[in-house]
């Protein structure tokens, strides 16, 4: 049994090494023993692996189907979700290792060192997949990476595209905070959002020459998956493998917010218009209801009016211009419960606020 396995295995890997191809369906499986590959928290191969070859465990692309039978774990569904975004965000990493090299992103203006540190997110990334993929029990399916589209070009754009990952991403750890059961999930969200937060604070200070504070509390929005609904755009259609389970669940699928290009500066106190870019799912809006614009920032929410028809707000006057603000369209001042949230949500960055009006 041994050896036709180890036999089988050679085999595979042969076809492997032939094809430039994905591992076998069955080789993942070994992702469940969490003693194999590089220990997070052990090995500091997730900061100091220097390939620009696929980190582990981005080496592996199917699915891990559960090798136990029984009831899922308590955050089981939590770290499917999780692990679906964190698939996209490792592999926007990748793809900067990839697209790139140290002397674009110097001829472009930025400090040598940004290639070198861009490798070393990708590693942290690459070591939450496998943080995230252990916490799965064995009783459910660990999801592997898609494939993924970014539409980036030049360093300029990936590195403003880099601020924006890491922000919204810390914000979807913490309203994740709000889903788990486990004192010991909320307590690793928690340190894997403090991460996040030193890859910002490097951009903010290397990259774009700012303060890297972003005021005394970053944002909590409790709909987290709507934040993940809105990551589905990188990945290509149909190029999830077989069997990885619906990514996000539950999800709303709301209509992706936007907004018209120099109709703002994203101020506070700009008005903004605003606009729902996917052709295939516009918002409806009932005559007889009104619908507010919401906007999150801190631990604080505002409601503004939002017009129906030219799709008209402001962004809140009340608001510092400090870390994110998030948007979305509700029926219901407040947005207080998930069913109210129409449309949405935007991500505006606020720091540097250049990125989101365009000049960048
Ligand atoms: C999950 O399965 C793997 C491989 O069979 C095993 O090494 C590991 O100990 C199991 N985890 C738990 C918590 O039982
Ligand atoms: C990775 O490369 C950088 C720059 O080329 C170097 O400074 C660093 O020491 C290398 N790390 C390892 C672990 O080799
Ligand atoms: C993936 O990388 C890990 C760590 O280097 C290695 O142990 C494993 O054999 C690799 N697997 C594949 C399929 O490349
Ligand atoms: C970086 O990439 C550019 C083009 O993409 C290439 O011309 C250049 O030789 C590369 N530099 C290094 C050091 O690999
Ligand atoms: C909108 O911005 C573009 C640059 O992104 C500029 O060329 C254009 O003139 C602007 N249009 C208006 C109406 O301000
Ligand atoms: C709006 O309310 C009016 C008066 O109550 C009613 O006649 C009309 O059918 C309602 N329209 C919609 C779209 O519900
Ligand atoms: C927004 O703020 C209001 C007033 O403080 C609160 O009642 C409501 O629950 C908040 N909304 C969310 C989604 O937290």
């Amino acid at each position: 049994m041994r050896s036709s396995s180890s036999c089988l295995a050679s085999v595979a890997l042969l076809f492997a090494e032939i094809l430039h191809a994905a591992p076998t369906p069955q080789s993942s499986e070994i992702l469940a023993n969490p003693d194999f590959g590089p220990i997070p928290a052990e090995s500091s191969y997730y900061s100091n692996y220097n390939g620009t070859s696929p980190p582990f465990p981005g080496n592996y692309t199917q699915p891990v189907f559960p090798t136990e039978s029984g009831p899922p774990g308590p955050d089981d569904l939590l770290f499917q979700n999780l692990a679906g975004a964190e698939w996209a965000i490792y592999n926007f990493y990748q793809f900067g290792v990839d697209t790139f090299n140290e002397s674009a992103f110097v001829e472009a203006g930025y400090p040598a060192s940004t290639y070198q540190r861009i490798i070393e997110i990708r590693d942290n990334e690459a070591g939450h997949a496998r943080i995230f993929e252990e916490a799965i029990s064995n009783t459910s399916t660990r999801p592997a990476q898609c494939k993924y589209q970014f539409g980036i070009t030049s360093p300029v754009a990936y590195l403003a595209a880099h601020t924006v990952v890491e922000i919204a991403s810390m914000a979807f750890l913490t309203g994740l905070i709000l889903q788990a059961t486990l004192d010991s999930s909320k307590a690793a969200l928690v340190a894997v959002a403090e991460t996040e937060a030193r890859h910002e604070a490097w951009g903010l200070i290397e990259i774009w020459n700012q303060s890297p504070f972003g005021g005394p509390v970053d944002t909590v929005f409790p709909y987290a998956n709507q934040i993940l609904d809105t990551t589905k755009v990188f990945v290509v259609p149909n190029s999830c493998p077989a069997g990885n389970p619906t990514y996000p669940i539950p999800s709303q699928n709301l209509p992706a917010l936007s907004y018209a290009e120099n109709s703002t500066t994203l101020l506070p106190g700009s008005p903004i218009t605003f606009a729902f870019s996917n052709p295939a799912n516009q918002p409806t809006f009932d005559a007889n209801t009104t619908y507010y614009a919401v906007f999150f920032h801190g631990l604080l929410n505002i409601t503004e009016p939002f017009n129906t028809k030219t799709y008209s707000s402001i962004v809140p006057p009340e608001f510092e211009a400090k870390g994110l603000f998030l948007a979305v369209i509700a029926d219901t001042p407040g947005a207080p419960t998930i069913d109210t949230v129409k449309a949405g949500p935007l991500v505006i960055v606020e720091q540097p606020v250049e990125i989101n009006s365009g000049i960048l």
